[in-house]
């Protein structure tokens, strides 16, 4: 859903230029079906494709192609995420299992969050299909991000079983690490299993930093996930690396970083004051403060 609040804060992910102004080729309801996005101060312009702006970085295709060597680790991983993904939740008694889990899990997480009772504006940094919207209650207004737009897969869509938010929301195809929203725009940055997943975490950190408005709230759930493989597998994984391509990936392939607790908290230390954090079994959960950098 482009609401006119999304509009007013969606910035240029390549000069940081904005608002955006919007040139709408199709609409339906209330839904952009296509249209355009154009920034003021470089004068480039980015789709919008089923409701969802395309606000990739430079250098990052929306089908994820990379330009330059610097996303290319990243979209290997991404492409075993993918794989990873469509076995994961293929099945389903296992996708009904799985689903159960996780809502479980992020119920328990929300309830850590400790949201802010009135009106407050949230950012889900890796939100997939956005249905942690769901389960925001209060005078939530939601954006996510994700590089997979709605959570689908280039050219394809989402497994069949996985969840979808119940009611329209407001996505944005843009990675964590160039967050196309002007400065302060949020009370609340959410990272719900995401962070590990991401190119640069610190820039991620910085980011949410640069968005949330002073004493806004960052809370970030990390399994304590190992690290991808490299070298001389993971060089054999590129080979035969692509959606479908009927290998077995684990979970552990799609993770780029690892963080304990420790490592998490000296990260988010460097921009923020950590309020609270737990760790059991094999989850961290983490909620921070923002400060401006002055303080
Ligand atoms: C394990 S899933 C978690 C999805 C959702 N937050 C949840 O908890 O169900 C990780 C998500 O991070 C996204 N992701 C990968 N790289 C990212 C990046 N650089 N910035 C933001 N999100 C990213 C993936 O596309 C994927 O949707
Ligand atoms: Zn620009």
């Amino acid at each position: 859903m482009l609401a006119e609040k999304l509009l007013a804060c969606l910035a240029c992910p390549a000069c940081g230029g904005g608002p955006l102004r919007l040139d709408t080729e199709r609409s339906a309801e209330e839904t952009i079906v296509e249209g355009s996005l154009g920034c003021p101060e470089c004068k480039r312009w980015y789709r919008v494709v089923d409701d969802i702006p395309r606000l990739m970085p430079p250098g990052l295709a929306s089908n994820l192609r990379a330009g330059d060597e610097h996303w290319s680790e990243w979209r290997e991983a991404m492409l075993d995420f993918l794989q990873w993904r469509e076995d994961a939740w293929s099945d389903e008694q296992a996708a009904a299992e799985r689903r159960s889990a996780a809502l479980a899990l992020h119920e328990q997480f929300l309830e850590f969050c400790a949201l802010p009772d009135g009106p407050f504006d949230c950012l889900d940094i890796g939100a997939g299909a956005g249905q942690l919207s769901d389960l925001i209650g209060g005078d939530c207004t939601y954006v996510g991000i994700d590089p997979l737009p709605g959570g689908r897969a280039p050219g394809g869509d989402l497994p069949p079983h996985m969840p979808r938010a119940s009611r329209p929301v407001s996505l944005v195809q843009a990675v964590g690490e160039v967050l196309p929203f002007a400065r302060s725009s949020f009370d609340v940055v959410l990272m719900l299993g995401s962070l590990d997943h991401t190119c640069r975490p610190d820039e991620a950190i910085a980011e949410a930093a640069r968005v949330l408005r002073d004493g806004g709230t960052l809370c970030i759930l990390q399994g304590k996930s190992s690290r991808r493989s490299c070298g001389i597998g993971g060089a054999l994984r590129s080979v035969v690396s692509g959606i479908g391509g009927g290998r077995k990936v684990s979970a552990r392939d799609t993770h780029l970083h690892r963080f304990g607790l420790k490592e998490l908290e000296a990260l988010v230390s460097e921009r923020f004051v950590v309020a609270a954090c737990s760790e059991e079994a094999d989850r961290i959960f983490l909620r921070a403060i923002s400060q401006s950098p002055e303080a």
